[in-house]
């Protein structure tokens, strides 16, 4: 029976209000939400019924009390229920996309997308911006000059039947899964991102709203990434992994190191600038070591029998880079941005590089302008940070270790800042570098 309080508010239309707050206090105070609820929740969110400071403290709330499996399923389901599905089983040649969990300089769907491409898959890579001090793909792609990430379904799927594409990188439509939409914004700005629960159901409503028959996953784990220990990466990409095969999507994932940023760049268009040097045959050893790795798991998956390392050192996945970036309105060959300003941070002491803080480096990118600390804020093409050097590496005193660059010079102060103990340099070793794939769930 409704109270009489109820019925007042159900009057004057304050119910819902009503509703969502006691939906929040049943997750705040532990319990579990039913199948109704979170129907009910992510709807009236899509709607614009539940307030985005409704949905933040409830996003709090699952940040703070989790969810259970049934909890988890129902609510990917819901976000995938605020929209419409894509569906490219029509298309003459095998759908695979690639999600990555967020890291610092990860820069790898860049190269990955034309790649698989031109190993004879069809890549709908639905991407989205920065979150927290994790870059976004749109983001990078945003600094080549005329790069369009928003483009229409049948456009999608011209570029997706065409052989000399093949893949397409760009926004999730207004349609796709919005409640995620809406909710991945709101968690950007609220400190709610790391959430087994939130992470695993915003990234597989888009994955399988999107149409995609086959997935790989590179879930991230250490100081740099969202989930810190092996244990709760290894609980987020069982979820993920578990989720796709209930949609029937075929879905594998690996487990990576993140306690050092990739490559050499964390930054938009200082990640454009490396993945083409990789594209071309060059680039960092790490960044061409997980390229080939997630590369390999996604022909597996689509079914092909190719070798990708050969379609990266003959040229097509360049071929295929340049393709994509004309289809989407830009200019392969055109300048990238650079930031007006730079600073240079130096070793002060000699020895061998041990560490290299992918959280702090992140945090850097973020300040130096490269992720946005509101909503809907533009980021700087240019700003990011340049490392010198990886762990690993001798240094000498004095030699430069990171190139910082933004256009507003008032940021390094805060990026030094996030810098400070971000380096270890010790004389004598005693281990080396760490295994890059940690691991393998399907
Ligand atoms: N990527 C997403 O799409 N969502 C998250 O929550 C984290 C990374």
């Amino acid at each position: 029976m409704r109270s009489a309080a109820a019925d007042v508010a159900c009057q004057t239309g304050r119910m819902t209000a009503l509703d969502a707050v006691s939906i929040i206090r049943a997750k705040r105070d532990g319990g579990e939400l039913s199948d109704e609820q979170i129907d009910w929740v992510v709807d009236g969110f899509t709607r614009g019924i539940v307030a985005d400071e409704q949905m933040s403290a409830l996003a709090m709330a699952i940040l703070l009390r989790g969810m259970n499996r049934r909890e988890i399923a129902r609510w990917t389901a819901a976000m995938i229920g605020s929209g419409s599905r894509m569906n490219f089983t029509d298309l003459p040649r095998p759908t695979v996309d690639k999600h990555s969990t967020g890291g610092v300089g990860d820069k790898i769907t860049l190269p990955l997308a034309p790649l698989v491409a031109a190993c004879g898959a069809a890549v709908p890579q639905l991407s989205g911006r920065g979150l927290g001090h994790t870059g976004g793909t749109l983001d990078k792609l945003e600094s080549i000059p005329g790069w369009q990430a928003d483009i229409t379904v049948p456009r999608m799927r011209e570029i997706l039947a065409d052989p000399e594409i093949g893949a397409v990188i760009c926004a999730a439509g207004a349609d796709l899964a919005p409640a995620d939409k809406r909710l991945y914004a709101l968690r950007d700005v609220t400190g709610t991102v790391e959430s087994i629960p939130l992470i695993a159901s915003s990234i597989m409503s888009k994955k399988i709203a999107e149409g995609t028959a086959a997935l790989v996953l590179d879930v991230k784990v250490g100081t740099g990434a969202f989930l810190k220990t092996l244990d709760e990466a290894r609980e987020l990409a069982a979820v993920m992994v578990e989720l796709g095969r209930d949609a029937g999507v075929k879905t594998v994932a690996l487990l990576t190191a993140m306690d050092t940023p990739l490559g050499r760049t964390a930054g938009n268009a200082l990640e454009v600038a490396e993945s083409v040097e990789v594209l071309a045959g060059g680039g960092p050893a790490d960044v061409v070591e997980l390229t080939l790795a997630l590369a390999r798991e996604m022909v597996a998956q689509a079914g092909l029998h190719v070798d990708p390392a050969e379609v990266l050192a003959d040229g097509r996945a360049m071929d295929h880079w340049r393709t994509m970036i004309q289809a989407q309105g830009g200019d392969p060959d055109a300048p990238l941005p650079t930031a007006r300003h730079t600073e240079t941070v130096r070793a002060e002491s000699a020895g061998v590089l041990t560490r290299l803080d992918a959280m702090g480096v992140g945090l850097a990118a973020w300040r130096l302008g490269a992720g946005r600390a509101r909503q809907g804020e533009q980021v700087q093409a240019g700003a990011g940070v340049e490392m010198h050097a990886k762990p690993g590496d001798s240094v000498a005193i004095g030699q430069p270790l990171f190139t910082l660059h933004t256009d507003t010079p008032d940021a390094f102060a805060g990026a030094l800042e996030a810098l400070d103990g971000a380096v270890g340099i010790e004389l004598t070793p005693e281990s080396k570098p760490g295994e890059l794939v940690l691991g393998r769930i399907d």
